[in-house]
């Protein structure tokens, strides 16, 4: 008895000291003033990723939220990669670049669907910015993004920024507003990364990266366009940072099932990226930005073991000695209940990626995720985005 509650009590601590504590230092970090240099004046030429497969349900809009950036017309340039989708998406696309628009434009089709990121580095190889910026066909920028992210740019020991995702649809359902609740804490962790060191954790729907910081969009075969990218850049040694005010519009699926496609594919992803950060940490590859990736190579790849085994031990205790369901009282508050749900969905997810990694299984390649039906032209009107 006495073994099984020390042992409860050490996979607690576990499960929960050290991201309590990462947590804590790294929302102090985030109010700290930001450690690199701001220029306003740092005006890059910029090329736009877009990459597509059948998009064309909101392509479109898409583009004409891209015309309406405020920054210099010659310093611009748009480039969609279509990986030889089945609907219009590309006809789309060729009939509004044949409509003049405010940057020069290049449609790429390739001949099969090979993912993501198989696309962005097809399309890498014909930008000519100086800053190459990924942009989801279904993430929005407000017009004035550019202005106001690039001058973090400037410093050059950054190498990369990306945004924060803001939600058009947190209000839609259950599952939006747990989503919603999700970014605001992942942002305040990724701030204090930032300010801290560099962040790991980059957004497909703005991702800005300075040409000379990486070679090609994730290196290893990650899986993951953004965070994988970043492994490169952070070997490198240039910084990789979250700019607030470099947030972009988008919407989250609003039903469950639709979440979980999206979670199960990211979450997979994730448990790649840190595997490779463990590779490379065991190789003494990562040089500047420790701070950040052993916390995180912790906290998502053995957290999620640690806390199925205290749960498997609470079950036990809790069978043998029922009076100890009274120590659960705490779960009465409703602010606590929702959090603890959040910290066991995101780490039953973990740990079921990283048997599906182990097993060999990839979800790189994926189909379409529910959450375009937000994205009405009213909905992106409304807040001034088309
Ligand atoms: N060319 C091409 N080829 N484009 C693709 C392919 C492909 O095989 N698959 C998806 N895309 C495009 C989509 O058309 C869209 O513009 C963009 O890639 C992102 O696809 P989504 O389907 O919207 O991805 P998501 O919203 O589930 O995931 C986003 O966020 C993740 C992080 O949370 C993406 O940015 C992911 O890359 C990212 O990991
Ligand atoms: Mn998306």
């Amino acid at each position: 008895m006495f073994f099984l509650v020390a042992l409860w009590l050490l996979f607690g601590f576990l499960s929960f000291g050290p991201a309590a504590f990462i947590f804590c230092y790294m929302r102090r970090k985030s109010k700290d003033s930001w450690p690199t240099r701001v220029d306003s004046d740092y005006k890059p030429r910029v090329s736009f990723l877009v990459p597509t497969y059948n998009e064309s349900s909101i392509i479109l809009l898409r583009l004409i939220n891209l015309s309406r950036l405020k920054y210099p017309r010659d310093l611009m340039e748009v480039i969609v990669v279509d990986s030889n989708s089945s609907d219009d998406t590309v006809e789309i696309v060729k009939e509004f670049s044949g409509r003049g628009p405010p940057f020069s434009m290049k449609v790429l089709v390739e001949n099969d669907r090979r993912g993501k990121s198989h696309a962005l580095n097809y399309g890498l190889d014909y930008c000519q910015g100086d800053v190459i910026i990924i942009s989801d066909a279904d993430c929005f920028w407000p017009s004035d993004i550019l202005e106001k992210a690039m001058p973090f740019l400037a410093d050059p020991s950054v190498g990369a920024i990306s945004g924060p995702k803001i939600l058009l649809n947190s209000e839609q359902t259950w599952v939006t507003r747990v989503e919603e609740s999700y970014l605001k804490w992942a942002n305040v962790l990724r701030l204090g990364e930032s300010i801290a060191g560099s962040t790991v954790f980059f957004e497909g729907g703005f991702s800005a990266f300075k040409k000379e910081a990486f070679d090609r969009f994730d290196p290893y075969g990650t899986g993951s366009d953004d965070c994988g990218t970043v492994i490169g850049v952070i070997q490198n040694n240039f910084r990789t940072m979250l700019v607030p005010e470099a947030g972009f519009y988008s919407a989250f699926p609003e039903s469950f099932r639709g979440k979980l496609s999206i979670k199960l594919r990211r979450t997979n992803q994730l448990v790649r990226v840190f595997a490779k950060y463990l590779d490379l940490l065991v190789e003494g590859k990562v040089k500047t930005t420790k701070i950040t990736v052993v916390p995180n190579t912790f906290l998502y790849l053995f957290s999620p073991m640690a806390l199925v085994i205290l749960i498997a031990l609470t079950a036990f205790l809790v069978l043998n000695f029922p009076l100890l369901l009274v120590l659960f009282a705490f779960l009465i508050i409703p602010s606590i209940r929702f959090y603890l749900y959040e910290v066991l969905e995101s780490n039953f997810l973990l740990f079921a990626s990283t048997f599906a990694v182990l097993l060999g299984k990839r979800f790189s390649i994926w189909s379409q995720p529910e959450d375009r039906t937000g994205l009405t032209r009213e909905a992106l009107q409304r807040v001034n985005l088309i």
